[in-house]
């Protein structure tokens, strides 16, 4: 039975946690932390309790082989990009609750006591097989630490766990013309002792629970990758690895091992709970073990299985916490007709962009979630980028909002006029019809559509000053100019509340402008949040032009 929004008593909201092996890119942005800033700021605004977690990802083969590449330590990596990412979420607008890591001491003990629960209620299956092993440099080769052509795709540089070409999970044997990513060399075999999660166990309550219960509410890239994953029947997977960095396997008999990063990485969500109950005097069980908690996973949309399979198995094994209600995945955001590649450097970092076009977070949040890849791959370019903020967040939103500032301030020296708008019925039934319009689109995580709709209140108030042009009544009707005028500041009052959790940062700012201060969702769609006879504050632009040379500049450097 899916539940409804209504029968839950608190949210927890979660983004994936990013590998601390590098800055951000816009794709990333777009996929899992975007989307989930939103949806939490507009359940903060309707005065739920909501927190929504994240934090470094801090250990797996991601981690160790970028060390290994800038001849440093896994520690000096980790050390320097968790700031980095941690910084520019903050200057992006991301607003967690906390941002946390999975190096700390509270996160390895927390792994390591689920581990421990799992293997003592006989969970996993031990097993000694042969692995593939890289004698030069003494290492077992899983996941990362293998490459070769994938079965699937002929891609000749796929991974040992996955291939980022088709998406297709992989085991390291099923590799043609294996190599060890370490040395190059083609690996022997050896064997080794490995603690194993039976998810085949898991089929039919699988089945029951997805396939079933979350036919209906889960996306349709969601429920289709799972439903392939579970009808392709499903193996049993290592949950520890011989490697010297991460959570060590809390077990005599394993010396030298950890626990598999995609077992420690998503508890990382648990302990990140922990960590900020701890600071904010609360229970961090209120939001893992009461069914009355919504768990919310944002993810991209290669890490659909860890999230909607694998995490829930271990959840369900373990017993004592509840399961995501929901796993918004995106998918992937191409840059100007190329995938993402990090290694060739065809990205969009966005510490960088934050520095290059400052204080224009919320036009990248515009852009990113306008194009937002919710139902397949989308596409950001630079001269795109350079037209919504020209034509759309310049031309309408913020024309509106600069005409009836400039107005009232000229005719009225910035004082609210007193006036009757009930003749303009069809504008006032939209001002009234538009928030719920934003909040189902948003809670069914369709942000384009409701980042739309958001817009669609400029364009409104835009469109009836176009038309009833008090510019040019001001000499003859000064009335209804006044009643103009009333209005178009009502649409702009519930600008800054509808648009908020799409533009945070322009929303203050224009709530300042209007020396108003609306912080409950629902007082969106009313006509009287700005009363007559209120003094409006100073009043500047809320956008500017982009230059033809601000674009070619950023297009140049992606080509660099
Ligand atoms: N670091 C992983 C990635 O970037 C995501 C980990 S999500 C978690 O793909 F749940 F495992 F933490
Ligand atoms: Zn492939």
């Amino acid at each position: 039975m899916v539940k409804e929004d209504k029968d839950y008593k608190r949210y927890l909201i979660t983004s994936a946690l990013p590998y601390a092996n590098g800055p951000l890119h816009i794709g990333q942005i777009a996929g899992a932390y975007l989307t989930a800033d939103i949806y939490t700021r507009y359940l903060r605004l309707k005065g739920k309790e909501v927190i929504f977690v994240c934090g470094s990802d801090e250990h797996g083969a991601a981690i160790t082989i970028r060390a290994k590449k800038d001849k440093t330590t896994p520690q000096e990596i980790v050390g320097t990009y968790h700031s980095i990412i941690e910084e520019s979420f903050k200057d992006f607008g991301i607003e967690f609750d906390i941002y946390h890591r999975t190096s700390s001491e509270l996160h390895h003990k927390t792994a390591s006591e689920f581990f421990t629960v799992l293997h003592e209620s006989g969970k996993f299956e031990q097993k000694t097989v042969e692995q593939y092993y890289d004698e030069e440099h003494e290492q077992f080769l899983a996941d990362r630490y293998i490459t070769g052509t994938c079965p699937n795709c002929d891609y000749d540089a796929a991974y040992g766990d996955q291939c980022e070409e088709c998406g297709s999970t992989l085991s390291p044997r099923e590799l043609i013309n294996p190599k060890s990513t370490l040395s190059g060399n083609v690996p022997i075999s050896r064997e080794t002792t490995h603690w194993y999660l039976p998810m085949g166990d898991y089929e039919e309550w699988l089945k029951e629970w997805i396939l079933v219960g979350h036919k209906s509410d889960w996306k349709a890239n969601v429920y289709g990758q799972c439903k392939s994953w579970i009808e392709g029947g499903l193996k049993s997977r290592a949950m520890t690895r011989d490697l010297d960095w991460g959570v060590p396997v809390p077990l005599d008999e394993a010396q030298g091992k950890v626990l598999y990063v995609w077992l420690d990485a998503p508890i990382g969500y648990i302990s990140a709970t922990k960590q900020w109950a701890e600071d904010n005097g609360k229970n961090w069980e209120d939001y893992w073990k009461d069914e009355d908690t919504k768990l919310v996973h944002f993810i991209g949309k290669d890490n659909i299985v860890f999230h909607a399979i694998i995490f829930p198995i271990l959840l369900h094994a373990h017993g004592e916490f509840i399961l995501p209600d929901n796993v918004p995945a995106n998918e992937f955001l191409n840059i100007e007709g190329r995938k993402v590649s990090t290694s060739r450097n065809w990205a969009v970092w966005l510490h960088e962009y934050l520095e290059d076009l400052p204080n224009k977070q919320d036009v990248l949040r515009y852009v990113l979630c306008s194009i937002a890849p919710e139902t397949k791959d989308s596409e950001f370019t630079w001269k795109d980028f350079q037209a919504r903020n020209n034509n759309e967040l310049v031309a309408i939103l913020g024309n509106f909002i600069n005409r009836t500032l400039v107005l009232t301030q000229k005719y009225y020296d910035g004082i609210v006029p007193d006036g009757d708008f009930s003749s303009w019925g069809d504008v006032t039934g939209r001002i009234q019809e538009i928030p719920g319009e934003i909040a189902s689109s948003v809670e069914q995580f369709k942000f384009r559509e409701g980042l739309a709709k958001s817009m669609e209140l400029a364009r409104l108030g835009n469109q009836f000053l176009a038309e009833t042009e008090p510019w040019k009544l001001q000499k003859t009707e000064p009335e209804k100019v006044q009643s103009i005028m009333l209005l178009a500041l009502q649409i702009a009052a519930n600008i800054t509340i509808a648009m908020r959790p799409f533009l945070p940062d322009t929303c203050g700012k224009l709530s300042k402008m209007l020396n108003i201060d609306i912080d409950h969702w629902e007082q969106a769609g009313r006509l009287d949040l700005v009363q007559p006879g209120h003094a409006m504050g100073e009043i500047s632009l809320l956008f500017e032009k982009l230059e033809d040379e601000v674009i070619d500049e950023q297009i140049e450097k992606l080509h660099s």
